[in-house]
């Protein structure tokens, strides 16, 4: 576990809820896609409880960005924030996604909602800079899309489910399931997080799952899952250290 000090460097906002922060760190700033940091929004005692929020990519060796979605008293006190305050914050924390052993040549489907897309952008980062060359990006929004130009270099879909009056979901199911896909990542609310699985539960899929959080480092239990044992029994696993990515087949979903 790791404390430290992040410089805010820049905060812009990206439409009316969601706004982007640069933090700035004296050492390298070394993280996996998908880990997150766990951070503390007020010197005061409110909101008590830090706030986790994505790594959401790599600016440079010291610099990392987040997204941010305004949600509530935590996440619209980090927007108010001026630049040149040291944030603390905990991290990085979890396990991020697994891209070992993957083929640089056969395709990969990459599933995000709505702000979901924020871990999945450092993902997309570095899989081009490995060289994988098949990457197929889907991002479904419930209205504003918003984040184009950060998934260059893959075959991209910006999904508008009002304007389509249709779930990301269905978009993949009539159009992208010709692809030989090795593996599917995902991170967005649950009930899409269940149906990509329920579309590829017969490859790898990679999903992000958020509990809320209040310690972030596994002692208070508050982000427990239902995770599948064996086909009757199940256990619990933390969020916050043994995820946020669990792979799709250990999830159980209806709960
Ligand atoms: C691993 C992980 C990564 C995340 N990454 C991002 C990200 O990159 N960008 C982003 O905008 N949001 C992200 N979130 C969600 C973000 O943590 C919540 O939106 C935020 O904590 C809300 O805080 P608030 O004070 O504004 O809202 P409030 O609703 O006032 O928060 C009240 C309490 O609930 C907790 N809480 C509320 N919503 C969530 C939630 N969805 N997940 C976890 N805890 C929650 C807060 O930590 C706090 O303890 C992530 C969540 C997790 C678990
Ligand atoms: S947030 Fe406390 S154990 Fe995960």
């Amino acid at each position: 576990m790791e404390m430290r000090k992040g410089n805010i460097k820049k905060i812009e906002m990206i439409n009316e809820e969601v706004f982007s922060m640069v933090l700035e760190f004296e050492n390298e700033f070394v993280f996996k896609p998908g880990q997150f940091i766990n951070i503390k929004v007020s010197e005061f005692d409110s909101p008590l409880l830090r706030r986790p929020i994505s790594i959401s990519r790599k600016i440079s060796d010291k610099e990392i960005e987040l997204l941010i979605k305004i949600e509530g008293i935590g996440t619209s006190q980090l927007k108010e924030k001026m630049i040149g305050t040291k944030l603390d914050l905990i991290g990085p924390l979890g396990n991020g996604f697994d891209i070992e052993n993957l083929d640089k040549e056969k395709p990969i489907l990459i599933v995000g909602g709505g702000i979901g897309i924020a871990p999945l952008r450092g993902l997309v980062q570095e899989l081009v800079e490995e060289k994988y060359k098949n990457i197929i990006v889907v991002n479904g929004f419930r209205e504003n899309p918003y984040g184009k130009a950060d998934f260059k270099n893959t075959q991209y879909y910006e999904i508008d489910e009002t304007k389509l009056n249709i779930f990301v979901t269905d978009y993949i199911n009539e159009n992208l399931l010709e692809s030989d896909y090795q593996r599917v990542y995902a991170c967005g609310p649950k009930i899409m997080l269940k149906k990509v699985y329920e579309i590829f539960n017969d490859i790898p899929v990679q999903l992000s799952m958020e509990e809320k959080m209040a310690c972030g480092i596994g002692v208070c239990l508050g982000c427990a899952i239902k995770i599948k044992k064996d086909l009757f029994e199940y256990t619990y696993k933390k969020v916050c250290v043994d995820g946020p990515v669990f792979y799709g087949n250990e999830v159980i979903f209806d709960e």
